[in-house]
């Protein structure tokens, strides 16, 4: 019988990521925005893919989360979703409601939230935010749709907050985190982000919640960590906050491999024989014009 926990092989549900915090067990959740990201995260054994609106800095290029739209989000989770059913299965999905999809109302929320799930397979939604949205979360869930909680620096309140900075550094902004923290719980909330608060407050938060807290620069208590997943991999190495650790440099390696074609194409180094197609039976249009002049369009066709 293997030693492994149940969740370790299955399709990992809300209701597993819960238990992982019962058992102790770290949940190890990163960020991907397309299949083939997904299938390498999946494969690679990660518990959960957060579908973050991070991509509209990673993948889109703007300076903010701010323009990414609920049709991003699906279009982004639909792919997710198929590269995770191609690899193992085993990741949970979750995707995040973009800025606009969930502040105007409660029904706007639930609506957005749906769309996340029935269309493009997201197995729970994220969104920012701490009691004041308590009965968005409440309306979401009742709705049949998990809701990860996300306080500390939310960054769709970039302009609110006066730019990406470490939340809950004075003893009334923490106690506010730790009211939030539990509103949310209380709303329903099977997990929370916890970003860019002292790793004293996170692992105070920890200890007073039933749910996993899941830190991104919020220290090592958390019961899981998140990172988006071109920031572990070092896809772009002018940007390095305090909270990241690169596993990799791809940006590096990508463009020195890159490089390496563009100068194989323009020495007629690439591509080689062994990348060549090659037919004995075709036969060129000279030769076809000589042989035969009167059906001069005939060629054969490449194998
Ligand atoms: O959008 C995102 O990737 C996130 C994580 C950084 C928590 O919200």
């Amino acid at each position: 019988m293997s030693s492994q926990p149940p969740w370790v092989r299955k399709r990992l549900t809300v209701a597993d990521l819960r238990k992982m915090k019962g058992a102790g067990e770290r949940i190890a959740m990163v960020t991907a925005y397309d299949a083939a990201m997904a299938r390498l995260v999946d494969d690679a054994g990660a518990d959960a893919i957060l579908v973050g609106d991070s991509l509209g800095m990673v993948f889109q290029g703007h300076d903010s989360t701010l323009p990414v739209t609920l049709e991003h989000m699906i279009y982004h989770t639909s792919a997710v979703r198929r590269g995770v059913m191609r690899s193992r299965g085993h990741a949970h999905v979750t995707a995040d409601m973009p800025f606009g999809s969930y502040q105007a109302s409660a029904d706007e929320a639930v609506k957005s939230a749906i769309r996340l799930v029935a269309e493009a397979g997201a197995e729970a939604v994220k969104l920012e935010g701490g009691s004041e949205y308590a009965e968005v979360v409440r309306r979401i869930v009742r709705a049949g749709v998990p809701v990860m909680g996300h306080i500390g620096l939310t960054p769709q309140s970039v302009h609110a907050m006066g730019g990406y900075v470490v939340q809950g550094k004075d003893t009334e902004k923490a106690h506010r985190l730790l009211r939030d923290a539990k509103a949310l719980e209380e709303a329903g909330c099977f997990a929370m982000v916890l970003e860019c608060i002292p790793a004293e407050l996170a692992r105070f938060i920890t200890a007073q919640v039933r749910i996993p807290t899941i830190g991104i620069g919020a220290g090592p208590q958390c019961d899981g960590q998140v990172l988006v997943v071109n920031d572990l991999l070092g896809v772009d190495d002018s940007f390095k906050p305090r909270f990241v650790k690169r596993y990799a440099e791809l940006g590096g390696s990508i463009a020195g491999a890159v490089g390496a074609y563009v100068n194989d194409v323009r020495a007629g180094a690439f591509p080689a024989e062994e990348h060549s197609f090659h037919s004995a039976t075709l036969r060129l249009l000279h030769a076809v014009e000589e042989e035969r002049p009167d059906d001069a369009q005939v060629v054969g066709a490449p194998v």
